[in-house]
C-alpha cells in the first residue's frame, strides 16, 4: 500500500492538478501562453535550461513547447503545469509533471521554473511538493529530477522535495545530474 499524505487536491479539483497555500497549479489554459513566452525569454531561465551549445528558446519554439504541455495532460492524465498565484491571478511559472528519457528509459521528471521576479519565495518548493503528492495519488512509483551541476537553486529545490542524488547522466546532450523519489 502506497503512503498517501495530504494531496492539495479538493474535490473540486481535478485529479492531476493541485491547489497549495499560494498556488493554483493546473494544465496551462490558452491564457497562459503569454506567460510562457515572457518566463521563457528571460535570460535568467534560459542560462539554466538552453545553456550553449543547445539552441537558446525562440518564441515558436516557446509556443511549440506550451502547445506540448496542454497535450500531455489529454495524453496521460497528467503534465506540466502553469501555476498562479492565488491572491493575484498573476503567472508565476510552470511546474508539474512531465515525461521524459533519461539515457533512453521513460521516467517522470518533476520540472520547474519561476519567473525571475517572483523568486526567493518559496514557489518551486511548494510547486514541486504539490508535484510529488500528485504523483502518489497518480499511483507513480517514482519520480525523477534532472539538472545541470552549478544549478544550486535546483539542487536546493529538489532537496526540500525529498529527492535525492542517485547518479550523473547524459541529458540534452549535457552532463546531468539526476535525483529521485521512489513513492
Ligand atoms: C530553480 C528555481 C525554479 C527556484 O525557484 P524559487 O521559487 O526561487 O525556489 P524556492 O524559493 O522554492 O527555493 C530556492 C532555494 O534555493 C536557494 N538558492 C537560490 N539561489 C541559490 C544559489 N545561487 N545557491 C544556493 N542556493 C540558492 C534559496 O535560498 C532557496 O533555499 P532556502 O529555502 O533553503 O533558502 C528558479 O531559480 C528558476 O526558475 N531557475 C531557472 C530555471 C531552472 O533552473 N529550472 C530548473 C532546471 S533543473
Amino acid at each position: 500500500m502506497k503512503h498517501r499524505g495530504p494531496t492539495g487536491r479538493s474535490p473540486l479539483t481535478p485529479r492531476g492538478e493541485a491547489i497549495t497555500d499560494r498556488l493554483v497549479c493546473t494544465r496551462p489554459e490558452p491564457a497562459a501562453a503569454g506567460g510562457y513566452q515572457q518566463l521563457f525569454s528571460r535570460p535568467e531561465i534560459g542560462e539554466w535550461l538552453r545553456p550553449p551549445p543547445l539552441e537558446p528558446f525562440t518564441r515558436p519554439g516557446i509556443e511549440t513547447m506550451f502547445r506540448a504541455d496542454r497535450t500531455h495532460r489529454e495524453s496521460h492524465g497528467f503534465g506540466p503545469w502553469a501555476l498562479r498565484e492565488r491572491d493575484s491571478g498573476d503567472f508565476a511559472g510552470r511546474a508539474g509533471l512531465a515525461w521524459t528519457r533519461v539515457e533512453g528509459g521513460p521516467m517522470v521528471e518533476l520540472p520547474w521554473a519561476i519567473l525571475p521576479g517572483r523568486q526567493g519565495s518559496g514557489f518551486a518548493t511548494e510547486a514541486a511538493l504539490a508535484a510529488v503528492e500528485t504523483a502518489r495519488d497518480l499511483d507513480l512509483d517514482r519520480v525523477v529530477s534532472l539538472t545541470l551541476p552549478g544549478n544550486r537553486a535546483s539542487i536546493r529545490v529538489m532537496d526540500k522535495a525529498g529527492l535525492t542524488r542517485s547518479g550523473e547522466v547524459g541529458h540534452a546532450g549535457l552532463p546531468h545530474l539526476l535525483y529521485e523519489l521512489r513513492l
